[in-house]
């Protein structure tokens, strides 16, 4: 019973060694493992993204939290203000998403009860979408509604089935049980209005929308080799280097005696000496 621990087993040292080394490599490796995980692109069907957005394989930190993609079956999908969305296309030199709500791919009805609404703190709108509002649950249409503005649809718990459209963000009014609104093209508008094929069309094509997120920041970022993502608590722009924590905008260039001088010519003592810190 007096054996010291090291004599005890050598089992128990190899223990205690893997058990350091565990401790050791994420400590080590964090900000490497999110540099990596970060440059890794979702890619799903014929899409592809990187930042700002995150999801499969992209973990929360890549991305602004609104941004999180999922792919099912080779679709993208996102969900913004709770509303489930198909991505039809990313831009990333414009800014822009290309979404359309799963629910109006299949019809108007019945859709998921909420408004396509955009947190104006990260996504502004486009030029050349209105809203359209689809109101549910009337007994029935005003009169001066257009008749292919005029469609029915059953809701659970809900008599009445009678719906129609309305230019603009509206409400339901005291009449109808519900109203959802969705940006459409305004291109196509006046015809899709009163042409029911046409609207259906312009809801599956989607509408666009821009975030709003510093790509100069970004750039500042990837141009020293590091790679972009949130700040979890503060919502900002950051940047994740090799061999470097976060919190700044650049990789900022590291002096090492094997670093390359940073005027050609000089090296690093002689640099330093013009520009003291
Ligand atoms: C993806 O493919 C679909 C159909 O093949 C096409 O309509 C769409 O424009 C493509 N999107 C991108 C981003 O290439
Ligand atoms: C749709 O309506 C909402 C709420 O009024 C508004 O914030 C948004 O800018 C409108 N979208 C378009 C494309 O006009
Ligand atoms: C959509 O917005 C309108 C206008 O703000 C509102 O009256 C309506 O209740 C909203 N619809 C849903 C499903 O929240
Ligand atoms: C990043 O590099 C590109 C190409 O070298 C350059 O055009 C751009 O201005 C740089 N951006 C910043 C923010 O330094
Ligand atoms: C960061 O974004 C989340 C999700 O949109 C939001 O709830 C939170 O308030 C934001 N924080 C700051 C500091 O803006
Ligand atoms: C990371 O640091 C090690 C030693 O400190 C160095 O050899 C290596 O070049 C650095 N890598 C980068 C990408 O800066
Ligand atoms: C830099 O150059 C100066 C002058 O040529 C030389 O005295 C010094 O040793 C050099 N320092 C390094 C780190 O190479």
């Amino acid at each position: 019973m007096n054996s010291s621990v090291f004599s005890l087993s050598p089992y128990l040292s190899v223990f205690v060694i893997v058990w350091l080394l565990f401790i050791q490599i994420p400590s080590s490796v964090s900000n490497n493992g999110l540099l990596t995980d970060c440059r890794n692109k979702f890619v799903c069907g014929n899409i592809s993204a990187d930042f700002p957005f995150w999801g499969t394989g992209r973990p929360p930190a890549c991305g602004i939290p609104e941004l999180e993609l999922k792919c099912e079956n080779d679709i993208t999908k996102v969900i913004i203000d709770e509303v489930r969305y198909r991505v039809l296309d990313i831009n990333p030199d414009r800014q822009i998403l290309r979404i359309a709500r799963e629910d109006y791919l299949v019809g108007f009805c019945p859709p998921q009860f909420a408004n396509s609404t955009f947190n104006p703190m990260v996504f502004e709108t486009v030029n050349g979408y209105t809203n359209l509002t689809f109101i549910y649950g009337c007994m029935a249409a005003p009169g001066n509604i257009p008749i292919p503005g005029v469609f029915t649809c059953k809701i659970n718990q809900v008599n009445d089935q009678t719906g129609y459209l309305e230019v603009g963000a509206t409400g339901p009014g005291r009449q109808c049980y519900g109203s959802v609104f969705v940006p459409v093209s305004v291109s196509d508008f006046t015809s899709s209005f009163v042409n029911r094929p046409a609207l259906e069309q312009d809801l599956k094509t989607g509408f666009e929308v821009r975030w709003k997120v510093d790509k100069a920041a970004c750039e500042e970022c990837t141009n020293s080799s590091g790679v972009c993502g949130i700040e979890p608590v503060t919502n900002q722009t950051i940047c994740y280097c090799p061999n470097k924590s976060t919190g700044s905008k650049t990789c900022l260039p590291v002096f090492s005696p094997t670093a390359s001088p940073a005027i050609p010519g000089m090296n690093s003592s002689q640099f330093l000496m013009l520009h003291p810190s």
